[in-house]
């Protein structure tokens, strides 16, 4: 049970970062305690927002000297309950919300090196802008950009859309500053390519969730930016000529930058939300799937080439004209958006899962996730990352969330797939761990995190089975 809010742990707060930074008004806090779903919250004694690594490590030495938790957090676009405390029904201990927000600044482009180093509250929007000002682009992206931050999709090791030209977050990180949870700063911004002198910082703590030190800032990877794009929707017949599709796809383009996937259901949703329908709809369309080609020169004619020689192709259309490229990729940039308008009106927050499975197992995957929504009696719309086999099965108005995931898990487990793919574990996923990983890994993962925090104040509950 939380105790009675320790005075003296504010005024030392408010000394290490201002009293406009450390907030403990109730409304004030509300909008940091709720993840941006509704579904998962919990109550913090305030939110500190740091303005350099300096004050993130005094904050944190408060912290300790209080016994209170940190939950680090910055865009709050997380989806499994990662970013916000945790229930105060849970028994969970006090916790303040560490807000990596003020932590903004961009540091010069390299373009040599090709990389930048950027704070952890940036937005994936600036951080592109700052990287296109010096002619080049940003490997990662996703639809929450706008609002996601550099902090929380290395702590979650983001994927989204260009994972298969680029990799995940995992793969950009070069240099990394965070702070431990004894208030010690670590790591390097260097960013040096090569170095091979044992514990990697950005490996560790890409994907740790917050669990093993607050990140405050990164060196991160810069891609070209390449100028021309041409997106292709494309309606197939069944999964099996989606996945057919991807390989010729990836054999034929180097251009190849995105292979995103639509389900029929998700595509509906996203159309009645835009208030039009796509450039390609068919009644017999099994998926839809999406293409992104970039290159310096247009990649249009080898793309082409690639759809009219495929089978099992409903329909397609291809666009080069950056109004219409927009007007089409906001079928899946959308999608998420139109769920959660779904959601409110249904008037239950979306149950949502991120799971990936090898390309092949993809059908099966899809079957037994629409007879589990069945039985629940909820709206399944699923869409993802075709290329890696992620999809995001999205469950509207379920009535036994719990029981649609241990069976849709446990599946996902057997095909040799994964319960997280992009979104993290948080504690959303938390029960199912087990699933994937067995007992000696557990057993290490939490040998690692009692090193760094003996304390168990970084994140508790979040990556816990
Ligand atoms: C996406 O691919 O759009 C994101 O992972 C967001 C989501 O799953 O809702
Ligand atoms: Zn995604």
């Amino acid at each position: 049970m939380q105790s009675a809010a320790p005075i003296d742990m504010i005024e030392e707060l408010t000394v290490a970062v201002g009293a406009a930074h450390v907030l403990v008004d109730d409304d004030v806090r509300a909008g940091y305690e709720v993840d941006w779903t509704g579904r998962y919250q919990g109550p913090c004694r305030a939110v500190v927002r740091p303005d350099s690594v300096e004050e993130v490590a005094a904050v944190i030495r408060i912290c300790a000297q209080h016994d209170v938790a940190v939950v680090p957090q910055a865009g709050n676009t997380g989806l499994v309950g990662g970013s916000v405390p945790r229930p105060a029904a849970s028994g969970a201990r006090a916790a303040i919300v560490l807000s990596l927000i003020r932590l903004t600044r961009l540091g010069a482009v390299d373009t040599a090196a090709m990389q930048v180093t950027v704070e952890a509250g940036v937005t994936f929007t600036t951080w592109r802008e700052q990287a296109r000002h010096a002619g080049l682009d940003t490997p990662v992206d996703f639809a929450a950009r706008d609002t996601a931050t550099i902090g929380g999709a290395i702590a979650t090791n983001a994927g989204g859309s260009r994972v298969l030209r680029f990799g995940t977050m995992r793969q950009q990180v070069v240099g990394i500053e965070a702070v431990t949870a004894e208030g010690a700063i670590v790591g390097s911004l260097g960013g040096l390519p090569k170095e091979t002198a044992g514990l990697h910082w950005p490996s560790l703590l890409a994907g740790s969730e917050g669990t093993l030190a607050v990140i405050t800032a990164a060196r991160l990877r810069l891609v070209p930016w390449f100028q021309h794009t041409t997106t292709a929707l494309v309606a197939v017949e069944s999964v099996a000529a989606g996945t057919r599709l991807l390989a010729t796809l990836r054999q034929s383009l180097t251009s190849l930058d995105a292979v995103e996937v639509i389900a029929p259901a998700a595509m509906r949703l996203v159309s009645e939300h835009l208030g039009r329908q796509p450039p390609v709809s068919s009644p017999e369309a099994v998926l839809y799937v999406i293409i992104d080609c970039a290159d310096h020169g247009d990649p249009s004619e080898q793309l082409l080439d690639v759809l009219s020689q495929a089978d099992g192709i409903i329909d397609s259309a291809v666009t080069t004209d950056a109004v219409q490229r927009e007007r089409l990729v906001a079928f899946r940039d959308r999608i998420t958006e139109a769920i959660a308008a779904a959601s409110t009106e249904a008037g239950v927050p979306t149950f949502k899962l991120d799971v990936a499975v090898p390309i092949d197992a993809l059908a099966q995957l899809i079957e037994v996730a629409q007879d589990a929504a069945d039985a629940d009696g909820c709206r399944l719309i699923p869409f993802g990352h075709l290329a890696e086999g992620n999809l995001h099965l999205n469950h509207i108005g379920a009535s036994h969330p719990e029981r649609i995931a241990d069976t849709v898990l446990a599946a996902v487990a057997s095909l040799g797939g994964t319960i997280s793919a992009e979104h993290g574990i948080g504690v959303a996923k938390a029960p199912w761990l087990h699933l994937i990983r067995n007992p000696a890994e557990l057993a290490a993962q939490a040998a690692i995190r009692a090193a760094l925090d003996p304390g168990g104040m970084l994140n508790p509950g979040v990556l816990q089975p």
